[in-house]
């Protein structure tokens, strides 16, 4: 509470003028897709949860967490009824600080949209954030389903057929990498080309947290959604709570940004114990 206090003190002493341009250059952009979870509960504005919401997600955010190292954070705050959960997913490209920027976003802009949810998820292109008043760890959810469309142009008619075809054995083989991928990122990326040579970017990505099985299965059910949502679209991403496959006509992600993973983590070592 203490931070928000502080700048609503200091607010009250700026000139209108001012504080247009203050609150104009501190609005966080709108989620392209978001959703509060209106039946799963309510909590009122001064309550203990909303109190822990607050304090789990400055921390989430905070300079000094670097969450698992890889894009990922997990974490939970307060005891029993008033116990919050939260995750949160950078694409496997972004570097550190635009994560750590994605997630200061969407920490403020969630709580905005969602003033009274205790349980709600935001996306951004960059990074995905979630919270509930209920174990969210490891869990594979494939629904609500969120489309998210930055191209809405259409492939010609003719087209469609080729290139949904090599869309689909691109996503294929990504999902199988992605699946494979170690417990601190499951992410994978590639290319290839349709018949009418135009380039295919796809990425398939799940929660770390998820056992290959579970990725694979929630990255085939997202897949699954491809033809309700991405009809004719050149560039489309289907997410759910817990994983995300996504195809453009254009690169959309940076392999060369992609920060390695250790090849063989030592299997039964805790993490704290790889650090030095
Ligand atoms: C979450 O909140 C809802 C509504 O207040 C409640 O029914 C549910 O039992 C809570 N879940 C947990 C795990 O505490
Ligand atoms: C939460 O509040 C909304 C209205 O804002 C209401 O429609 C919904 O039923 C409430 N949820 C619960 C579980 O009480
Ligand atoms: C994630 O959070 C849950 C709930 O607090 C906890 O049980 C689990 O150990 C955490 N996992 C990691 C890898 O931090
Ligand atoms: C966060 O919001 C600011 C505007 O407040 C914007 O300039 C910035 O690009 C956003 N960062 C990310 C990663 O979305
Ligand atoms: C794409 O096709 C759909 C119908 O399949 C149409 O409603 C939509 O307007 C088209 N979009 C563009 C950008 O042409
Ligand atoms: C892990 O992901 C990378 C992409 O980041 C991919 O190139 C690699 O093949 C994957 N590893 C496995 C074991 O599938
Ligand atoms: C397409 O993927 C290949 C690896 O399969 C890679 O070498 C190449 O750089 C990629 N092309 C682009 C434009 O990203």
């Amino acid at each position: 509470m203490e931070p928000l206090m502080a700048s609503s003190r200091f607010v009250f002493f700026l000139s209108p003028i001012l504080l247009l341009i203050s609150s104009q250059s501190l609005a966080q952009p709108e989620f392209p897709s978001h959703s509060c979870f209106y039946e799963k509960g309510n909590y009122t504005t001064g309550s203990t949860y909303r109190t822990n919401l607050n304090t789990l997600l400055f921390s989430l955010s905070s300079p000094s967490n670097n969450g698992n190292g890889y894009g990922f954070y997990n974490s939970s705050f307060g005891e029993n009824a008033d116990q919050v959960h939260a995750i949160a997913l950078c694409r496997g490209d972004v570097r550190t600080d635009t994560c750590r920027g994605c997630l200061s976003n969407s920490t403020q802009k969630l709580t905005q949209v969602c003033p009274n949810q205790k349980e709600a998820i935001g996306f951004y292109d960059e990074c995905m954030l979630r919270y509930a008043n209920r174990s969210i760890y490891g869990a594979m959810e494939t629904a609500p389903v969120f489309p998210l469309w930055w191209n809405i142009n259409n492939l010609s008619s003719s087209d469609v057929d080729g290139f949904f075809q090599e869309m689909r054995k691109l996503l294929k083989e990504i999902i199988g990498q992605a699946a494979a991928n170690g417990s601190l990122r499951k992410f994978a990326v590639g290319n290839t080309t349709a018949p009418n040579l135009q380039p295919i970017y796809g990425l398939a990505q799940c929660t770390p947290d998820l056992a290959e099985q579970a990725c694979s299965e929630c990255l085939d059910s997202a897949m699954g959604n491809i033809p309700t949502y991405c009809e004719r679209k050149q560039g489309c991403r289907v997410s759910n709570p817990s994983c995300t496959v996504r195809y453009e006509v254009n690169r959309f992600y940076d392999p060369t940004t992609v920060v390695p993973v250790p090849s063989s983590p030592p299997p039964l070592s805790s993490p704290h114990l790889l650090k030095k």
